[in-house]
């Protein structure tokens, strides 16, 4: 009787697991693999669109920095600023370092560095004066590594302000269309969207098996499920590579920090992330949650230079990432994240089938395989639909790498759970609840 009712659990939860991936390949084909054109918007005078500052903290060199910062000065878009934040003067970034990687930008190198301090992470100690000097409201804080199309701004922008006034507001002749970038002066307020946000993709150029399984989970796993979730709507699900928001908003954000938040003066906006890690994830959820602002992606996505990675590099960057994760999601959807995952997945699935139907469980498992891979294979193959460099790897190496990664999923998870010390960047912290 137990084993049956087991059975029905795990059947349904099988199912759930199975509709969640499936629900992830469709937006993949349907958002990534078509032609997608560019933005109306790059077509239209200065004055008629929302101007946007893109802010793009560095710290130290990171692997194809040149390549993934040039990417930001030839965005086609009619009115967009940059602004590199080095987190100090000696930043290996800055043209009297090793390695001139912003040739010309020694003037305003000095102003960038900063010594702001308001909490651990020093990627918001570096993004608190770029904040503050913004030209426009629209932020696009980007990642060092990440590279991005040049129409994706246009896109970025398009889908920030559809909530707001409609996709045909373009199509009106210049003239008679009031300008949106006055309109823009009132930041998007409850039901509207209020982040945009694009789908993490790896490209990686000197092949190490640690990045080429750390590739194989961001170019289907990773991918597939953040889809899905996103797809779904449930709640906030962003990683921060390349976001687009309104400064206004954000500068209205009380802190999620309870230790904060207890204090006297309790600081508001972006200060009020200093605590975090994940700063861009939770920045996120407070949109969402306090200020009731819906996310957007586009079809473009966030392409991230992978450096060589060891194999012991990607489980540390994978223990890193449970760690930081357990603390700030609720514990059952911890304890439920190995369901998802699969080899545990197939495992119940198929004793569950086994068990109602009186299948053969080897067969159905390695039927259950098969059919995963295949979706992977898909999703993969639509977000590559667009992404330039690079060819893809060969099907053989994907494939090892993809079964590589399956197999350790569940020992770097309990191994994740086994401890809350996290390295980053050379230093230790040790993680408390809510991420802080
Ligand atoms: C299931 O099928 C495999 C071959 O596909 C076979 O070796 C195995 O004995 C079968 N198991 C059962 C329980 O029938
Ligand atoms: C992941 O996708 C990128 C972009 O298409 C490709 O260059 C890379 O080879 C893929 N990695 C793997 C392991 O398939």
């Amino acid at each position: 009787m137990t084993s049956l009712v087991l059975a029905v659990v795990f059947l349904a939860l099988y199912l759930i697991v199975w509709s969640i991936c499936l629900l992830g390949l469709r937006t993949a084909r349907n958002r990534y693999a078509g032609y997608t054109l560019p933005s109306r918007l790059i077509s239209q005078p200065p004055k008629a669109v929302p101007g946007v500052t893109i802010i793009r903290p560095l710290c130290g060199l990171e692997d194809n920095l040149y390549n993934a910062l040039e990417s930001t000065m030839k965005l086609d878009y009619p009115k967009y600023q940059v602004i590199f934040a080095l987190q100090s003067g000696t930043d290996e970034a800055l043209p009297d370092g090793h390695q001139p990687v912003i040739p010309s930008l020694s003037d305003t190198a000095d102003d960038a560095a900063d010594d702001v301090k308001v909490g651990v992470n020093p990627k918001i100690n570096n993004l608190m004066k770029p904040f503050e000097e913004a030209q426009y409201d629209l932020l696009y804080v980007i990642d060092s590594s990440m590279h991005l199309d040049p129409d994706a701004l246009g896109r970025a922008v398009d889908a920030f302000i559809e909530s707001k006034f409609g996709t045909t507001t373009f199509d009106s002749d210049i003239e008679s269309a009031p300008p949106i970038s006055d309109d823009l002066r009132t930041p998007p307020s409850r039901g509207q969207v209020g982040l945009v946000h694009h789908v993490p993709f790896a490209l990686v150029y000197q092949r190490t098996w640690g990045s080429l399984i750390e590739q194989a989970f961001l170019n289907t796993t990773h991918a597939k499920m953040y889809l899905a979730i996103n797809a779904l709507a449930i709640d906030s699900c962003v990683m921060g590579k390349a976001n687009l928001y309104s400064r206004a908003n954000i500068a209205s954000l009380t802190s999620p920090a309870p230790t904060l938040r207890a204090s006297l003066n309790p600081p508001t906006g972006l200060a009020g992330f200093g605590p975090f890690l994940a700063e861009d994830n939770m920045i996120a959820l407070s949109l969402w949650h306090e200020l009731g602002l819906k996310h957007a992606m586009t079809s473009d996505v966030a392409v991230d230079f992978l450096g060589a990675l060891s194999v012991r590099g990607y489980i540390d960057r994978r223990v890193r990432w449970i760690r930081v994760r357990k603390r700030m999601t609720p514990y059952l959807v911890t304890a439920l994240e190995p369901f998802t995952e699969s080899v545990l997945c197939g495992i119940y699935g198929s004793w569950a089938i086994a068990r109602l139907l009186g299948a053969n469980k080897s067969a159905l498992f390695a039927v259950h395989m098969i059919l995963w891979l295949m979706v992977d294979l898909g999703v993969r193959r639509a977000l590559s639909t667009h992404v330039k460099g690079r060819p893809p790897e060969s099907t053989l190496v994907f494939v090892l790498a993809w079964m590589a990664r399956e197999l350790m999923t569940l020992p770097i998870f309990l191994y994740g759970l086994a401890s809350s010390d996290v390295t980053w960047r050379g230093k230790r912290y040790r993680i408390v609840q809510s991420g802080q």
